[in-house]
């Protein structure tokens, strides 16, 4: 029963989209279990780059079938223009090959209004979400006033729809943003998305067959396990459980399928964040300028939804191995190995003082980390480029001691090095 998840082990962006690419290969099933499309995953494949929100990034392998699970929250409009743009290069998306959850739920105008809305309203406490209406789309999933996929069919579904636009409005006017045109925004959203209906499948009921029949089935997760709602940095967090026990409830696979799974844990060689929130190993200057590239190449640190600047700071080993208990991480793999190349000297954060005292484990979870000053192990760097590297044996010595004190502090064996954003500029372990 091969389940497989890949999980991100920092805030985002870590290349997950890059990995599940790269595993579809094998892989028959490609699910997303939660978030929507505040992720940004980024495939490559020669001259083409693909910026996946809503699709499962395994779409672009024509064998795979993409899943939309039900601990997902997704915007009609962008997944219908996310197809379209598939489709115009060159990718076949059709009901055959993309089902959606009919529990998965669905964000509107509305949600989105109301997200901008909150964040002004939060001034300088600023979460700095991607405004994409993710949190309003999760409070009403669990207030229970959410409209699901499955409520597209429904014969009540204008009057729900109108209900939620009332209630969103009045929560508008509470915060003084400009409300949402009711009569308008019904007819649109039903026009628009009323095709969406035929994607609609029991995803659920699939993949569990499938996994009995022995098919693979990989997980894509969203954002990164620093910003899991419980297990985040609470409240410079997304809305969604984002760990990878979050695959089974957001895709509906019991207990018994995660035996055997492999839990993929995706860091870059080094760290990065985007939007607030405490960030102990972060750099300025210079330094963070070279880490985080001017955005002459597509790779470098600029959001791939929201298009802003990421932050940029050494590699935390700390955080690293508290993702790994998180999420039960078996393989680690990382990405970005070949932007380190050229630096002289590289840091890595083996613990925290905190009130004078040195720590080597997260103080109560994710949440002390305001209080927590980097402690740094220092290692030689390479001069060598290395992007063409295939062969463990072909990396520059100092390079394999960086990833091997990596792998010691994750106490996790790396399976996959990326080294660049193509299919074949990576090393299998
Ligand atoms: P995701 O959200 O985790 O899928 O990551 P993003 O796609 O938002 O950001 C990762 C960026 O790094 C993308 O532009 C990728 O193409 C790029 N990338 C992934 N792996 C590598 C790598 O090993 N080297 C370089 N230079 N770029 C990479
Ligand atoms: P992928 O899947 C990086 C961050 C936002 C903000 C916080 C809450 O591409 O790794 P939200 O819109 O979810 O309410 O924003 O979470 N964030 C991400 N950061 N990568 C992502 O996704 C993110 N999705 C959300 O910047 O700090
Ligand atoms: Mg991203």
């Amino acid at each position: 029963m091969p389940l497989h998840i890949v999980i991100g082990a920092q805030w985002g962006d870590e290349g997950k989209g890059r990995v599940v690419d790269y595993l579809s290969a094998g892989a028959d099933f490609v699910a997303r279990y939660n978030g929507g499309d505040n992720a940004g995953h980024t495939v490559t494949v020669g001259s083409k780059i693909f910026k996946l929100h809503l699709v499962p990034s395994g779409i672009v392998h024509p064998h795979t079938i993409g899943i939309l699970g039900n601990g997902m929250v997704v915007n009609p409009r962008t997944l219908l223009d996310e197809m379209s743009s598939l489709r115009g290069a060159g990718v076949s998306i059709a009901p055959q090959r993309l089902h959606i959850s009919p529990a998965a739920h669905l964000i509107t105008a509305a949600h989105r209004a109301v997200d901008k809305a909150l964040e002004s309203a939060r001034g300088k406490g600023q979460i700095g979400t991607t405004g994409r209406g993710i949190g309003p789309a999760y409070t009403d999933k669990a207030t229970r006033r959410g409209l699901r996929m499955a409520d597209l069919l429904a014969s009540d579904f204008r009057d729900r729809l109108r209900a939620h636009l009332l209630e969103s409005n009045r929560t508008l006017g509470m915060l003084s943003a400009p409300e949402l045109e009711v009569d308008a925004e019904i007819e649109a959203f039903i026009n628009q998305t009323s095709r969406l209906a035929l994607y609609i499948h029991d995803v659920a009921t699939e993949l569990n067959l499938a996994l009995q029949q022995g098919q693979t089935v990989l997980a894509e997760g969203a954002q990164g396990t620093l910003l899991d709602i419980d297990h985040g940095t609470y409240p410079f967090v997304t809305s969604s459980s984002t760990v990878a026990p979050a695959a089974l409830t957001g895709l509906g696979l019991g207990q018994t399928v995660a035996r055997e799974a492999r839990v993929m844990g995706v860091t870059k060689a080094f760290q990065t964040r985007v939007g607030s929130g405490p960030f102990p190993t972060e750099l300025s200057g210079e330094m963070a300028e070279r880490l985080r590239g001017t955005g002459a190449n597509p790779w470098d640190e600029f959001g791939t939804t929201t298009g802003r600047p990421r932050r940029v700071g050494w590699l935390d080993g700390v955080l690293l191995r508290y993702a790994v208990r998180v999420n039960g991480m078996t393989d680690l793999i990382i990405t970005k190995l070949d932007i380190l190349s050229g630096m002289e000297k590289l840091k890595l954060c083996t613990g925290y003082t905190v009130n004078n005292a040195l720590v080597h484990d997260l103080p109560g979870g994710a949440d002390g980390l305001s209080a927590c000053a980097p402690v740094y192990e220092e290692l030689p760097g390479w001069t060598e480029e290395i992007s063409h590297v295939r062969k463990w044996k072909d990396l520059p010595k100092n390079a394999r001691a960086y990833l091997e004190r990596v792998s010691a502090l994750a106490e996790t064996p790396i399976k996959l090095v990326s080294l660049g954003p193509e299919r074949e500029q990576i090393l299998a372990l």
